[in-house]
């Protein structure tokens, strides 16, 4: 699994190790106005982390990539998630602390993500399921380019009935290193 970069921003393999730094990071509440909780520790999330480091769902049919999104001075912003299923298709999420919402930090790294999907991990459709009332996410998705699925059927997996699924067909560069 590669580092990436997105502008100054670098974007590091998730690994139980940043579960502490992390946790002052996802303990803000404005990130779960729509939906989702803050962890309940930093032992929990190490847990959860250690188990992320598998890159794999349990089963082993699906890869689950995470990355930490580091600024220039050191500190984390949140994270960037993609699990790529079966058949060039990848779901994408994301979170990051408030105070640096609006600063192009988000649509950068989830557009380095898709790069990374596309080059590396042959996927040709990224999707995102939201709550259809997460104006900010949305927002995101929409200067990416994401479009709503319809008919939702076409998506990978039903979304609840207030949620939205986006989705975008990647681009293919031949000889991507
Ligand atoms: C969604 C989220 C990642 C956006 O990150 P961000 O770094 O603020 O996004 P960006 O600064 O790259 O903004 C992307 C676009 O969305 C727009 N946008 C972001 N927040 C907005 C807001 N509150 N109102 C209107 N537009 C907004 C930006 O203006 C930008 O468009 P522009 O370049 O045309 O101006 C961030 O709000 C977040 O972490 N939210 C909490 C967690 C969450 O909801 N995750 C998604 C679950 S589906």
């Amino acid at each position: 699994m590669n580092t990436l970069r997105a502008g100054a921003l670098q974007l590091e393999p998730l690994l139980a190790s940043h579960a502490a730094a992390m946790f002052a990071v996802l303990s803000d509440p404005a990130i779960y106005e729509f939906e989702n909780e803050p962890p309940r520790s930093i032992a929990w999330l190490r847990e959860r982390y250690t188990q992320l480091e598998s890159r794999a769902s349990p089963d082993g049919s699906q890869t689950w990539l995470n990355w930490v999104v580091k600024l220039p001075g050191g500190g984390f912003a949140g994270y960037m998630q993609a699990t790529v299923l079966a058949g060039g298709r990848a779901y994408v999420a994301y979170e990051l602390a408030s105070r640096f919402w609006r600063q192009g930090i988000g649509s950068a790294s989830v557009q380095a993500v898709l790069q990374e999907l596309a080059a590396h991990y042959s996927v040709r459709d990224a999707f995102a399921v939201l709550k259809a009332a997460n104006y900010r996410s949305r927002a995101l998705l929409h200067k990416l380019e994401f479009r709503e699925v319809v008919p939702p059927a076409r998506a990978p997996w039903p979304a609840e009935p207030d949620e939205l699924t986006l989705g975008k067909a990647l681009v293919q560069r031949k000889n991507a290193a």
